[in-house]
């Protein structure tokens, strides 16, 4: 993030680190230390933001009240407790530069720390009073754990359609962002017409989000990235750049790109031929293009609400999630 505009982020995720960090001293033993692990392993806190800012665009008052940060980080927690899973199913090793929490704490204790994390969340959406904030979170993990699922079942599958990879990467990053944004309208007491603009936002900067770390996967430096680069392509998943990449190619090319995609014991020159086949086939600048795409379109969903500072964090933070290194 730059820091112009981590500058102006910086006092609501401190906020927003306080409220993380009380929930997880609170908690006794395993369940405080894998959580403070979690916490403190970092992460941009965007959906809580997004939640913040969705609320503020709505709702001028400064400060906005401690409630509404309470509420924002079920949003993060849920965050917290999919990747701790996600990293069980994915048997992987690293998340933010350190060791994944099942290495450290054991895979029952993640898996549990997991259900707890996503049961304090439930909670505090309880705490709202609101049907409706509970509906989001409902659905939301219904739709997060069948994107997973989807996800699962295609892996290693060079027949994974277009429409295949928009489904998964809707369900399991686009509707957190989307649910996030549309719970910070609904605390903020928005009207329907809001409601589905920042919904519909949260759509395109999570489908942008999500492409773009699907991007990064092929050309950031794992240092800054904090997980390997072509970890993707080591757990199967088979994603935009190669999917565009294919559709580029000769059919012979094509095919032997999608053959090594899906081949699930590789040689290191696997990978180097895949990176080289991608290239060929302009798979990263044409996801890149689409990313960016996405980040217009999440701004351009806003256009009917007023202009206020807190809109144009938004935009900035759908631009960022589209362009960015890490
Ligand atoms: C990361 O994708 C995975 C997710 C964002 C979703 C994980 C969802 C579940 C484990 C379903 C269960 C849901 C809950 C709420 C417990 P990735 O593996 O492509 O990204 P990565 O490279 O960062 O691991
Ligand atoms: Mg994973």
């Amino acid at each position: 993030m730059n820091n112009n505009l981590l500058d102006k982020l910086s006092p609501l995720i401190g906020e927003i680190n306080r409220h993380l960090e009380e929930t997880f001293k609170a908690q006794e033993g395993l369940l405080s230390e894998i959580g403070l692990y979690n916490y403190l392993g970092g992460g941009k806190r965007l959906r809580p933001l997004v939640f913040l800012l969705a609320a503020h665009s709505l709702k001028d008052t400064f400060p906005l009240p401690d409630f509404f940060f309470r509420s924002s980080i079920v949003f993060e927690l849920i965050h917290m407790a999919s990747l701790l899973h996600d990293d069980i199913v994915d048997h992987s090793e690293m998340r933010r530069g350190r060791k994944s929490a099942h290495l450290v704490f054991g895979i029952t204790e993640t898996v549990l720390s997991g259900d707890f994390i996503l049961a304090r969340a439930s909670t505090l959406a309880m705490e709202t009073g609101s049907m409706d904030f509970i509906g989001i979170l409902t659905q939301l993990l219904e739709d997060l754990s069948i994107g997973e699922l989807k996800q699962l079942k295609l892996r290693f599958n060079s027949a994974i359609s277009l429409d295949d990879y928009y489904d998964i990467i809707k369900s399991k990053t686009a509707v957190l962002m989307s649910s996030a944004a549309r719970a910070g309208a609904l605390i903020a007491k928005g009207t329907n017409k809001e409601l589905a603009a920042l919904t519909q936002y949260g759509l395109d900067f999570g489908l942008g989000f999500q492409i773009k770390d699907d991007i990064l996967d092929y050309k950031a430096d794992p240092k800054t990235l904090g997980k390997p680069t072509f970890k993707d392509l080591a757990e199967g998943r088979i994603t935009l750049p190669i999917i565009l990449a294919a559709k580029n190619l000769s059919a012979k090319s094509a095919k032997e790109l999608l053959r090594l995609a899906a081949k699930k014991q590789r040689d290191p020159e696997d990978f180097l031929a895949i990176a080289s086949l991608i290239e060929e086939g302009q798979g990263i600048e044409e996801a890149q293009v689409i990313a960016e795409k996405h980040a217009e379109n999440a701004s351009l969903a806003l256009g009917s609400l007023p202009d206020t500072v807190a809109k144009g964090l938004l935009i900035d933070l759908a631009r960022y999630g589209a362009i960015r290194e890490n």
